[in-house]
């Protein structure tokens, strides 16, 4: 009998220690990646799960989907920031009185914090696609529903966070709204590392231009790691922020993860393939692209029930 506890015992040390349930990127071990998520949660095998290929031919445009009311995105937060490496990204929790609100969104959203997901210098790595297209990073800044005060509570709502997500792009020049996470990599090089920072930069130079900020594609949808809960109002910009090739390589090329709990090795294509849509409606904001073709076919299929109303009236 007593034998029998020890055992039990040493199996239930051995799975903690082993990471039994444990998670992650095929790039980390395939036989723990995104296709065997949903082994580890049922949730990742759901019908609302994210990231999507966003077909801006099936958008529908939504004319109430406005402009976002951005709160504490506007200067610098006075409160300490924390920037740490978790094994499977490069992540900030952010402190301060920061909100978004308006846009379709059922009330306000505290900022909680922001992370990347990546490919490689050579490979892209954004979760959401763009008509198939797939960006070099994507950025996601999550926010909590106003009314909890938990992730844990917020994740039992379909409407517990909003979480917007900036596509990354490359291209000539320096972008100096990103140099000082640019500069922080260095220091959570290794998983578990972080460093507490007083924010030099407001949280909105990481988003897309003011003028831009309008055009965005808004579906409801999940996490995209483990648990994968099906918690989430997306917001996708439809246009990207750029930054140079060299910050792109410090960024895509600095944190590592403990492999076997020890050898440091690149975190490198961090992120999850798009998902089915499953029937899902994808909304394009007022002022967001939705394929010209898709429009010319709407036109003419108007024109055609004009002039066909026309002649039933006429006769
Ligand atoms: C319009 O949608 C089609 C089908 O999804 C796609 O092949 C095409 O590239 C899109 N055109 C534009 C201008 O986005
Ligand atoms: C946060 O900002 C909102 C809107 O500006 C304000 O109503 C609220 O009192 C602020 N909360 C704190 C804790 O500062
Ligand atoms: C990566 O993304 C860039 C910018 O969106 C694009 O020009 C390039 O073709 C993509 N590369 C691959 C391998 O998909
Ligand atoms: C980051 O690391 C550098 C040394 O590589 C150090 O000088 C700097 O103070 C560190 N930054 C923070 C915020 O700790
Ligand atoms: C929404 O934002 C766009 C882009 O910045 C701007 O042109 C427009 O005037 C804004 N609309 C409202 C109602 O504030
Ligand atoms: C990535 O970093 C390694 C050092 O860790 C370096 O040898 C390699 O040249 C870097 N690759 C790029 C493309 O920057
Ligand atoms: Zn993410």
């Amino acid at each position: 009998m007593e034998m029998l506890q020890i055992c039990i015992t040493f199996i239930t040390l051995f799975m903690q220690v082993s990471g039994g349930g444990d998670w992650c990127y095929s790039s980390q071990k395939p036989s723990c990646g995104p296709d065997h998520w949903k082994d580890i949660n049922h949730n990742c095998g759901g019908d609302h799960q994210s990231p999507i290929n966003i077909e801006k031919a099936k958008a529908k445009k939504d004319n109430h989907l406005g402009n976002i009311t951005f709160i504490g995105y506007d200067h610098a937060s006075s409160a300490e920031w924390k920037f740490m490496n978790d094994g499977h990204s490069v992540l900030m929790s952010l402190a301060g009185n920061i909100s978004i609100s308006g846009a379709g969104l059922p009330n306000t959203y505290q900022a909680v914090q922001f992370h990347f997901h990546w490919g490689s210098p050579t490979n892209n790595g954004s979760e959401h696609t763009l008509d198939g297209k797939q960006f070099p990073i994507e950025l996601h800044i999550v926010h909590m529903n106003a009314k909890y005060s938990s992730i844990t509570e917020a994740k039992k709502d379909p409407q517990g966070l909003a979480v917007l997500g900036i596509l990354i792009t490359v291209g000539e020049a320096d972008n100096p709204s990103y140099s000082p996470l640019v500069s922080a990599m260095k220091n959570v090089s290794l998983e578990g590392d972080y460093v507490l920072l007083t924010p030099t930069f407001p949280l909105q130079s990481l988003l897309p231009a003011q003028d831009k900020l309008s055009s965005y594609y808004r579906y409801q949808g999940s996490l995209t790691t483990p648990d994968c809960s099906e918690a989430v109002i997306w917001t996708v910009f439809e246009h990207p922020v750029t930054i140079s090739k060299t910050q792109h390589q410090i960024l895509t090329n600095t944190s590592h993860f403990s492999a076997n709990g020890e050898t440091p090795v690149k975190i490198k294509d961090n992120f999850r393939p798009p998902q089915p849509l499953k029937g899902r409606q994808i909304l394009a904001s007022k002022d967001a692209t939705v394929n010209f073709s898709s429009i010319l076919c709407a036109s003419i299929l108007n024109l055609c029930m004009i002039s066909l109303t026309a002649k039933i009236f006429l006769n």
